[in-house]
């Protein structure tokens, strides 16, 4: 399962690339607005920044929701770095803009995913990545891990190559269960990544060593 960092935080995408496990970005206009990065030449440059911090697939959201607004944007996202991954939102354009940024040689992530048959849509249209919003859906009263394995389960029945993103990580379980259900790559904020280093017999079991080798 691939690790992508799910912010806009220079700070932290930097931190996360230390660790040396990090494979890639994904962004979002609320994560960017967070980072006080306004103006369309203030998040191209953003983004360009982003990628050249981090070698791997970097998600770059449209916020145009029409078919030609959606492709427009795309492209410009698409021509600051190989490595930019167009984000375009499950709705009817969306579907038409993956197709065609599918057909023209385009990555995509297609995002806010909350059911197994938007899933398939994505799929269908050929989208790079899929982004089903666990913790969105778990603060529904919903299981937001049980659909990442049920569009596994799909996925792999009927042959999709499109991977499995799993978006809106909110800790280190989360990781954990997304593995175990079979996504291809989390999306995580860094607390959740650094999450999973914790275990108390972990700290106790070094402290002892720590103390005992003060006797050799
Ligand atoms: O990038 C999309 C997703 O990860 C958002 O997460 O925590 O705002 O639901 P959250």
């Amino acid at each position: 399962m691939k690790f992508f960092i799910d912010t806009a935080n220079l700070a932290q995408i930097k931190e996360a690339k230390e660790l040396g496990i990090l494979d890639g970005v994904t962004t979002n206009p609320s994560l960017m607005a967070k980072e006080g990065i306004k103006g369309q030449d203030a998040v191209l440059q953003h983004y360009k920044t982003i990628c050249e911090t981090v070698d791997g697939d970097i998600s770059a959201e449209v916020i145009s929701t029409d078919f030609a607004g959606i492709v427009e944007e795309g492209k410009k996202l698409a021509a600051i770095h190989p490595n930019i991954v167009v984000k375009v939102p499950m709705i009817k354009d969306g579907v038409k803009a993956l197709k065609w940024f599918t057909d023209n040689g385009i990555k995509t992530n297609c995002t806010l995913v909350f059911s197994a048959g938007q899933a398939i849509l994505a799929a269908k249209a050929g989208a790079t990545y899929v982004s089903p919003f666990i913790g969105r859906i778990d603060d529904s009263s919903w299981d937001g891990v049980e659909l990442i394995a049920q569009i596994a389960q799909i996925y792999s029945i009927q042959g999709f190559e499109t991977e499995i993103l799993a978006a809106s990580i909110r800790n280190a379980l989360h990781i954990v269960k997304c593995a175990e259900a079979g996504a291809d790559v989390c999306t995580c904020p860094l607390d959740s990544i650094l999450g999973l280093l914790k275990h108390p017999l972990t700290d106790i079991g070094l402290a002892k060593f720590l103390e005992d080798a003060k006797k050799m």
